[in-house]
């Protein structure tokens, strides 16, 4: 088969990485990839709203499977444009259509959608420009922290917690009235503070069937004790040891299976990855938020712990045969922890040589997530770089050779969080 994989970060090298290896593999595509993907693939400059090209391109290289790694694309409708096309709808096809992609792109819709069919997650209620009054008011009237929303997709950026009403009251102003995350955030959702600790559950489905996969958790903030700005993420561990099967029981009962019930009642045909935020509140799984797509760094440690054919399970589940698909997972824990650009997630300079590749444990599979390669050498080109990811027997050895190699790779302005997966020992 040929594949074309769309996005450029270490989630889709890790696709790149895995798909590589299978038999059913002939030609592989990463638009637009880095300097990781062009080691096992053919990268491919295609902007990703360009759907009339990338459509040509599948069809003049004969491709196979498309597997969308980014969300952006699946918003702004890839896949209907895909269905749409006599040709191109005969090309299997991994990513959410436009009305499934509102699970991400819209946090109002998600949350109607989840009061509708019954999923437990935080009360909240939205407001616009109509009853912006009504939302100060709503938040004087709540305990804090004020968990504030933007309703739109705003790059990882619109979600903010503060304790001060009076902050909160001027940031719904500001989000409402001066756009401060565009159109992003011209509604608001005003939602409860739930406390807990976090993981993601990653859901493959074909509309009817589906699969678990292994569960991750995320490290999120800059500094270490989880503190600072938010970023992509800044590392990642599977499996989460909190998350034993009694509590993924539970997750699969109350969350997965009427997720799955509720796009098929809205006539959802939904085929692809849902990424589900959870927060465990004392045992009980709530949900945060929605992706329609793997996370980014968690695929980097979900991926490496797979032992299947992984092109397999996806081009059945493109076929709606998910069900005939088996899964085999590797019991070893996983890490990866990201080397990120001296600033980020604020202004950081790209561009800088990398080097110390050579020098890393063959078995530590580096994953490349803001990389580019020029003249031969591998530069810096995002804010995060590059993900470390190690496979062990336990959760301590693998954190162990992933800091090895962390302390390997050299760039001007080199940072990683040192503590990683230490909450969880
Ligand atoms: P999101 O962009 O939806 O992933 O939210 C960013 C982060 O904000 C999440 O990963 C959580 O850590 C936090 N968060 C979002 N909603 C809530 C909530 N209702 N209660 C507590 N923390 C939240
Ligand atoms: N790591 C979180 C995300 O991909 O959104």
């Amino acid at each position: 088969m040929n594949i074309l994989i769309l996005g450029s970060g270490g989630r889709e090298h890790a696709f790149a990485w895995k798909i590589a290896q299978s038999p059913l593999c002939s030609q592989l595509f990463v638009a637009a990839g880095n300097a990781g993907t062009a080691q096992i693939a053919q990268n491919v400059n295609l902007s990703l709203s360009d759907f009339e090209k990338i459509g040509s391109f599948c069809l003049k290289n004969n491709i196979n499977l498309v597997l969308v790694g980014t969300e952006t694309p699946l918003v702004e409708g890839i896949a209907d444009y895909f269905q749409a096309d006599a040709n191109l709808s005969k090309i299997q096809f991994i990513g959410a259509v436009k009305a499934g992609a509102r699970l991400e792109g819209s946090k109002d819709f998600s949350k109607d959608f989840m009061l509708k069919y019954g999923i437990p997650t935080a009360a909240s209620r939205t407001f616009d420009h109509t009853n912006l009054a009504e939302g100060l008011a709503y938040i004087e009237s709540q305990p804090t922290p004020i968990v504030l929303k933007a309703d739109g997709l705003a790059a990882g950026k619109g979600v903010i917690i503060t304790e001060d009403i009076t902050e909160a009251k001027q940031l719904l102003i500001e989000m409402i009235e001066g756009a401060k995350f565009g159109s992003a955030s011209a509604k608001v959702l005003i939602e409860q503070f739930l406390s807990g600790i976090e993981l993601s559950v990653f859901v493959l489905t074909d509309g009817v069937s589906y699969l678990i996969l292994p569960s991750a958790k995320d490290y999120k903030r800059i500094g270490e004790g989880d503190t600072g700005l938010n970023t992509g993420g800044m590392g990642a561990v599977s499996p989460v040891p909190f998350a034993n099967q009694a509590f993924m029981y539970k997750i699969e009962q109350h969350i997965v299976k009427p997720t799955l019930k509720g796009l098929q009642s809205e006539n959802i045909d939904y085929v692809g990855f849902i990424f589900i935020g959870i927060m465990n509140v004392d045992g009980e799984p709530y949900v945060i938020e929605y992706n329609v797509r793997m996370g980014d760094p968690e695929t980097e440690v979900v991926i490496p712990r797979i032992k299947s054919d992984f092109l397999e399970i996806l081009s059945l589940t493109a076929q709606k045969r998910l069900a005939e698909a088996k899964m085999e997972i590797d019991e070893r824990t996983a890490t990866t922890v990201m080397l990120v650009s001296g600033g980020y997630p604020e202004d950081f300079e790209k561009g800088k040589v990398m080097t110390g590749f050579e020098k890393i444990d063959s078995e530590v599979l580096a994953f490349h997530a803001g990389t580019v390669l020029k003249d031969g050498k591998i530069l810096t080109a995002g804010g995060r770089v590059l993900a470390l990811t190690s496979l062990a027997d336990s959760l301590e050895s693998a954190l162990e050779k992933s800091y090895k190699a962390a302390q390997l790779i050299s760039y001007e302005g080199k940072y990683y969080r040192n503590d990683i997966g230490k909450d969880l020992g």
